[in-house]
Protein backbone atom coordinates (compact mmCIF):
# COMPACT_ATOMS: atom_id res chain seq x y z
CA UNK A 1 0.00 0.00 0.00
CA UNK A 2 1.58 3.29 -1.07
CA UNK A 3 0.77 6.20 1.22
CA UNK A 4 0.59 9.57 -0.54
CA UNK A 5 2.84 12.31 0.76
CA UNK A 6 2.09 16.00 1.13
CA UNK A 7 4.84 18.47 0.31
CA UNK A 8 5.36 21.01 3.07
CA UNK A 9 6.25 24.67 2.52
CA UNK A 10 9.87 23.98 3.53
CA UNK A 11 10.31 21.31 0.85
CA UNK A 12 9.99 18.32 3.19
CA UNK A 13 7.39 15.61 2.59
CA UNK A 14 5.01 14.11 5.15
CA UNK A 15 3.01 10.88 4.74
CA UNK A 16 -0.67 11.83 4.61
CA UNK A 17 -1.59 8.94 6.90
CA UNK A 18 0.10 8.29 10.24
CA UNK A 19 -0.50 6.75 13.66
CA UNK A 20 -1.41 8.83 16.73
CA UNK A 21 -0.49 7.78 20.26
CA UNK A 22 -2.50 10.18 22.46
CA UNK A 23 -3.81 8.35 25.56
CA UNK A 24 -1.84 5.19 24.89
CA UNK A 25 -0.39 4.39 28.32
CA UNK A 26 3.42 4.60 28.25
CA UNK A 27 3.95 0.87 28.98
CA UNK A 28 1.69 -0.08 26.04
CA UNK A 29 3.04 2.42 23.54
CA UNK A 30 5.95 0.45 22.10
CA UNK A 31 3.69 -2.52 21.40
CA UNK A 32 1.06 -0.40 19.62
CA UNK A 33 3.67 1.44 17.55
CA UNK A 34 5.38 -1.86 16.67
CA UNK A 35 2.06 -3.12 15.36
CA UNK A 36 1.49 0.07 13.41
CA UNK A 37 4.94 -0.11 11.80
CA UNK A 38 4.38 -3.76 10.91
CA UNK A 39 1.04 -2.79 9.33
CA UNK A 40 2.88 -0.26 7.15
CA UNK A 41 2.53 3.11 8.92
CA UNK A 42 5.63 5.30 8.53
CA UNK A 43 4.47 8.40 10.41
CA UNK A 44 3.99 8.58 14.19
CA UNK A 45 2.45 11.51 16.07
CA UNK A 46 3.41 11.85 19.74
CA UNK A 47 3.90 14.69 22.24
CA UNK A 48 5.73 15.40 25.46
CA UNK A 49 2.28 15.78 27.04
CA UNK A 50 1.42 12.14 26.22
CA UNK A 51 4.34 10.84 28.30
CA UNK A 52 5.07 8.13 25.73
CA UNK A 53 7.84 9.48 23.50
CA UNK A 54 10.20 6.83 24.89
CA UNK A 55 7.98 3.96 23.72
CA UNK A 56 7.73 5.51 20.25
CA UNK A 57 11.52 5.66 19.93
CA UNK A 58 11.93 2.12 21.25
CA UNK A 59 9.44 0.70 18.77
CA UNK A 60 11.05 2.44 15.81
CA UNK A 61 14.52 1.25 16.81
CA UNK A 62 13.43 -2.33 17.42
CA UNK A 63 11.51 -2.46 14.10
CA UNK A 64 14.74 -2.45 12.12
CA UNK A 65 13.21 0.21 9.84
CA UNK A 66 15.71 2.96 9.04
CA UNK A 67 15.17 6.13 11.06
CA UNK A 68 14.83 8.20 7.91
CA UNK A 69 11.95 6.04 6.70
CA UNK A 70 9.69 7.01 9.61
CA UNK A 71 8.29 10.51 9.99
CA UNK A 72 8.19 11.40 13.71
CA UNK A 73 6.34 14.36 15.19
CA UNK A 74 6.44 15.59 18.77
CA UNK A 75 5.15 18.71 20.50
CA UNK A 76 6.17 21.27 23.08
CA UNK A 77 4.18 20.95 26.30
CA UNK A 78 2.17 23.87 27.68
CA UNK A 79 4.43 24.48 30.67
CA UNK A 80 7.51 25.11 28.54
CA UNK A 81 6.61 28.08 26.34
CA UNK A 82 9.32 30.42 27.61
CA UNK A 83 12.32 30.23 25.27
CA UNK A 84 14.79 28.82 27.81
CA UNK A 85 12.22 26.22 28.93
CA UNK A 86 11.41 25.33 25.32
CA UNK A 87 15.09 24.71 24.54
CA UNK A 88 15.43 22.35 27.51
CA UNK A 89 12.12 20.62 26.74
CA UNK A 90 13.15 20.02 23.13
CA UNK A 91 16.37 18.38 24.28
CA UNK A 92 14.39 16.15 26.63
CA UNK A 93 12.09 15.16 23.76
CA UNK A 94 15.10 14.10 21.68
CA UNK A 95 16.50 12.21 24.69
CA UNK A 96 13.21 10.42 25.35
CA UNK A 97 12.83 9.43 21.71
CA UNK A 98 16.52 8.50 21.54
CA UNK A 99 16.93 10.37 18.24
CA UNK A 100 19.11 13.27 17.21
CA UNK A 101 16.30 14.91 15.24
CA UNK A 102 12.54 14.92 14.86
CA UNK A 103 10.84 15.31 11.52
CA UNK A 104 8.33 17.80 12.89
CA UNK A 105 8.08 19.72 16.16
CA UNK A 106 4.97 21.68 17.09
CA UNK A 107 3.78 24.17 19.70
CA UNK A 108 1.03 21.99 21.17
CA UNK A 109 -1.40 24.79 22.14
CA UNK A 110 -1.24 28.58 21.62
CA UNK A 111 -2.40 29.40 25.19
CA UNK A 112 -3.34 32.98 24.24
CA UNK A 113 -4.39 33.80 27.81
CA UNK A 114 -1.07 32.62 29.31
CA UNK A 115 2.49 33.95 29.11
CA UNK A 116 1.11 37.51 28.67
CA UNK A 117 -0.31 36.33 25.35
CA UNK A 118 3.17 35.67 23.97
CA UNK A 119 3.37 32.59 21.77
CA UNK A 120 5.53 34.53 19.29
CA UNK A 121 8.80 34.15 21.21
CA UNK A 122 7.98 30.44 21.59
CA UNK A 123 7.59 30.19 17.83
CA UNK A 124 10.89 32.00 17.27
CA UNK A 125 12.53 29.46 19.57
CA UNK A 126 11.22 26.58 17.46
CA UNK A 127 12.80 28.33 14.46
CA UNK A 128 16.18 27.82 16.20
CA UNK A 129 15.58 24.04 16.25
CA UNK A 130 14.80 24.12 12.53
CA UNK A 131 17.90 26.23 11.83
CA UNK A 132 20.20 23.83 13.70
CA UNK A 133 18.65 20.81 11.94
CA UNK A 134 17.31 19.05 15.02
CA UNK A 135 13.74 19.67 13.82
CA UNK A 136 13.47 19.06 10.08
CA UNK A 137 10.16 20.95 10.02
CA UNK A 138 8.35 23.07 12.58
CA UNK A 139 4.71 23.93 12.99
CA UNK A 140 1.90 24.72 15.36
CA UNK A 141 -1.13 22.98 16.76
CA UNK A 142 -4.54 24.30 17.74
CA UNK A 143 -3.76 27.72 16.29
CA UNK A 144 -6.79 29.78 15.29
CA UNK A 145 -6.73 32.18 12.33
CA UNK A 146 -5.92 35.17 14.59
CA UNK A 147 -2.95 33.29 16.05
CA UNK A 148 -1.63 32.44 12.58
CA UNK A 149 -2.11 36.05 11.46
CA UNK A 150 -0.04 37.20 14.40
CA UNK A 151 2.82 34.84 13.53
CA UNK A 152 2.67 36.14 9.95
CA UNK A 153 2.79 39.76 11.11
CA UNK A 154 5.54 39.35 13.69
CA UNK A 155 7.85 36.62 12.37
CA UNK A 156 9.52 35.52 9.15
CA UNK A 157 8.72 31.81 9.53
CA UNK A 158 5.51 30.29 8.20
CA UNK A 159 4.49 27.11 10.08
CA UNK A 160 4.79 23.99 7.92
CA UNK A 161 1.62 22.55 9.47
CA UNK A 162 -1.21 23.46 11.80
CA UNK A 163 -2.56 20.42 13.66
CA UNK A 164 -6.18 21.09 14.65
CA UNK A 165 -9.27 19.17 15.61
CA UNK A 166 -11.25 18.25 12.48
CA UNK A 167 -13.68 15.47 11.57
CA UNK A 168 -17.09 15.10 9.93
CA UNK A 169 -18.87 16.73 12.90
CA UNK A 170 -16.40 19.65 13.20
CA UNK A 171 -14.95 20.80 9.89
CA UNK A 172 -12.86 23.71 11.20
CA UNK A 173 -12.96 25.12 7.67
CA UNK A 174 -11.94 28.73 8.40
CA UNK A 175 -8.65 27.54 9.88
CA UNK A 176 -8.16 25.06 7.02
CA UNK A 177 -8.85 27.78 4.43
CA UNK A 178 -6.29 30.11 6.01
CA UNK A 179 -3.76 27.28 5.87
CA UNK A 180 -4.51 26.56 2.22
CA UNK A 181 -4.09 30.23 1.29
CA UNK A 182 -0.80 30.55 3.15
CA UNK A 183 0.89 27.23 2.41
CA UNK A 184 0.27 25.69 5.85
CA UNK A 185 -0.73 22.02 5.65
CA UNK A 186 -3.64 21.00 7.88
CA UNK A 187 -3.34 17.97 10.13
CA UNK A 188 -6.73 16.77 11.43
CA UNK A 189 -6.66 15.44 14.98
CA UNK A 190 -9.44 13.21 16.33
CA UNK A 191 -10.10 12.33 12.67
CA UNK A 192 -12.74 9.73 13.58
CA UNK A 193 -14.16 11.94 16.35
CA UNK A 194 -12.73 9.57 18.98
CA UNK A 195 -14.64 6.68 17.41
CA UNK A 196 -18.00 8.49 17.36
CA UNK A 197 -18.24 8.36 13.55
CA UNK A 198 -19.42 4.78 14.09
CA UNK A 199 -22.63 6.04 15.72
CA UNK A 200 -23.67 8.20 12.79
CA UNK A 201 -26.38 6.88 10.43
CA UNK A 202 -25.14 8.77 7.36
CA UNK A 203 -21.57 7.54 7.77
CA UNK A 204 -22.83 4.03 8.44
CA UNK A 205 -24.95 4.14 5.27
CA UNK A 206 -21.98 5.28 3.16
CA UNK A 207 -19.85 2.56 4.77
CA UNK A 208 -22.45 -0.05 3.80
CA UNK A 209 -22.54 1.23 0.22
CA UNK A 210 -18.77 0.90 -0.06
CA UNK A 211 -18.39 -2.31 1.95
CA UNK A 212 -16.11 -0.44 4.38
CA UNK A 213 -16.28 0.60 8.04
CA UNK A 214 -17.40 4.01 9.36
CA UNK A 215 -13.84 4.78 10.50
CA UNK A 216 -12.51 4.05 7.02
CA UNK A 217 -15.18 6.28 5.45
CA UNK A 218 -14.32 9.18 7.75
CA UNK A 219 -10.57 8.77 7.23
CA UNK A 220 -10.98 8.51 3.46
CA UNK A 221 -13.12 11.69 3.55
CA UNK A 222 -10.20 13.53 5.20
CA UNK A 223 -7.71 12.12 2.69
CA UNK A 224 -9.88 13.34 -0.20
CA UNK A 225 -10.11 16.78 1.45
CA UNK A 226 -6.32 16.85 1.36
CA UNK A 227 -5.67 16.80 5.10
CA UNK A 228 -3.12 14.73 7.03
CA UNK A 229 -4.53 12.20 9.54
CA UNK A 230 -3.15 9.90 12.25
CA UNK A 231 -5.91 7.87 13.89
CA UNK A 232 -5.09 6.34 17.26
CA UNK A 233 -5.86 2.77 18.29
CA UNK A 234 -4.46 0.20 20.64
CA UNK A 235 -6.51 -2.52 18.92
CA UNK A 236 -4.49 -4.46 16.33
CA UNK A 237 -7.44 -5.07 13.98
CA UNK A 238 -8.37 -1.37 14.05
CA UNK A 239 -4.74 -0.30 13.47
CA UNK A 240 -4.87 -2.36 10.27
CA UNK A 241 -8.39 -1.22 9.34
CA UNK A 242 -7.41 2.44 9.64
CA UNK A 243 -4.48 1.89 7.28
CA UNK A 244 -6.57 0.34 4.48
CA UNK A 245 -7.71 3.57 2.82
CA UNK A 246 -6.13 3.56 -0.59
CA UNK A 247 -8.07 0.95 -2.54
CA UNK A 248 -11.44 2.74 -2.53
CA UNK A 249 -12.82 6.26 -2.67
CA UNK A 250 -15.90 8.25 -1.81
CA UNK A 251 -17.87 9.54 -4.79
CA UNK A 252 -18.93 13.20 -4.98
CA UNK A 253 -22.34 12.41 -3.52
CA UNK A 254 -20.81 10.45 -0.62
CA UNK A 255 -18.31 13.27 0.04
CA UNK A 256 -21.23 15.70 0.19
CA UNK A 257 -23.31 13.55 2.52
CA UNK A 258 -20.43 13.08 4.98
CA UNK A 259 -19.59 16.76 4.48
CA UNK A 260 -23.13 17.69 5.54
CA UNK A 261 -22.60 16.54 9.12
CA UNK A 262 -20.73 19.61 10.37
CA UNK A 263 -22.14 20.90 13.67
CA UNK A 264 -19.79 23.86 13.93
CA UNK A 265 -18.47 24.62 17.42
CA UNK A 266 -20.97 22.14 18.91
CA UNK A 267 -19.14 19.38 17.09
CA UNK A 268 -15.84 19.83 18.93
CA UNK A 269 -14.73 16.92 21.10
CA UNK A 270 -11.89 18.94 22.65
CA UNK A 271 -11.38 22.40 24.09
CA UNK A 272 -11.60 25.69 22.19
CA UNK A 273 -8.02 26.93 21.70
CA UNK A 274 -9.06 30.56 22.32
CA UNK A 275 -9.77 29.78 25.96
CA UNK A 276 -7.84 26.57 26.68
CA UNK A 277 -5.25 27.44 29.31
CA UNK A 278 -4.21 24.11 30.86
CA UNK A 279 -0.69 24.06 32.24
CA UNK A 280 0.53 20.77 33.74
CA UNK A 281 1.55 20.98 37.40
N1 LIG B 1 -2.63 18.44 18.88
C1 LIG B 1 -3.56 18.12 19.73
O1 LIG B 1 -3.97 18.91 20.60
C2 LIG B 1 -4.16 16.75 19.67
C3 LIG B 1 -5.30 16.44 20.44
C4 LIG B 1 -5.83 15.14 20.33
C5 LIG B 1 -5.24 14.22 19.48
N2 LIG B 1 -4.11 14.55 18.78
C6 LIG B 1 -3.43 13.57 17.89
O2 LIG B 1 -4.38 13.00 17.01
C7 LIG B 1 -4.39 11.58 17.17
C8 LIG B 1 -5.77 11.03 16.89
O3 LIG B 1 -6.75 11.65 17.71
P1 LIG B 1 -7.45 10.94 18.96
O4 LIG B 1 -6.58 9.85 19.45
O5 LIG B 1 -7.81 11.98 19.93
O6 LIG B 1 -8.82 10.40 18.36
P2 LIG B 1 -9.26 9.45 17.15
O7 LIG B 1 -8.08 8.92 16.42
O8 LIG B 1 -10.31 10.19 16.38
O9 LIG B 1 -10.03 8.26 17.91
C9 LIG B 1 -9.38 7.34 18.74
C10 LIG B 1 -10.46 6.47 19.39
O10 LIG B 1 -11.18 5.76 18.38
C11 LIG B 1 -11.07 4.35 18.61
N3 LIG B 1 -10.86 3.73 17.29
C12 LIG B 1 -9.72 3.73 16.57
N4 LIG B 1 -9.91 3.10 15.40
C13 LIG B 1 -11.20 2.70 15.37
C14 LIG B 1 -11.97 2.00 14.42
N5 LIG B 1 -11.44 1.60 13.27
N6 LIG B 1 -13.27 1.76 14.72
C15 LIG B 1 -13.81 2.18 15.88
N7 LIG B 1 -13.12 2.85 16.83
C16 LIG B 1 -11.82 3.10 16.57
C17 LIG B 1 -9.89 4.16 19.53
O11 LIG B 1 -10.11 3.03 20.36
P3 LIG B 1 -8.98 1.91 20.68
O12 LIG B 1 -7.67 2.61 20.87
O13 LIG B 1 -9.51 1.31 21.95
O14 LIG B 1 -8.97 0.95 19.54
C18 LIG B 1 -9.93 5.45 20.34
O15 LIG B 1 -10.88 5.32 21.39
C19 LIG B 1 -3.91 11.41 18.63
O16 LIG B 1 -3.52 10.09 18.93
C20 LIG B 1 -2.80 12.42 18.67
O17 LIG B 1 -1.66 11.92 18.01
C21 LIG B 1 -3.58 15.80 18.86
Amino acid sequence: MTIPTIELNDGNAIPQLGFGVFQIPPPETAKAVEHALAAGYRHIDTAEMYGNERGVGEAIRSSGIARDEVFVTSKLNNNFHRPEDARAAFERTLDELGFDYVDLFLIHWPLPTRYDGDFVSTWQTLAEFKADGRARSIGVSNFQVAHLERLAAETETVPAVNQVEAHPFFHNDAVRAYGREHGIATEAWAPIAKGKVGDDDTIRAVADELGRTPAQVALRWHIQRGDIVFPKSVTPARIEENFALFDFELGDDQMERVGGLDRGEDGRTGPNPDVFDYIPA
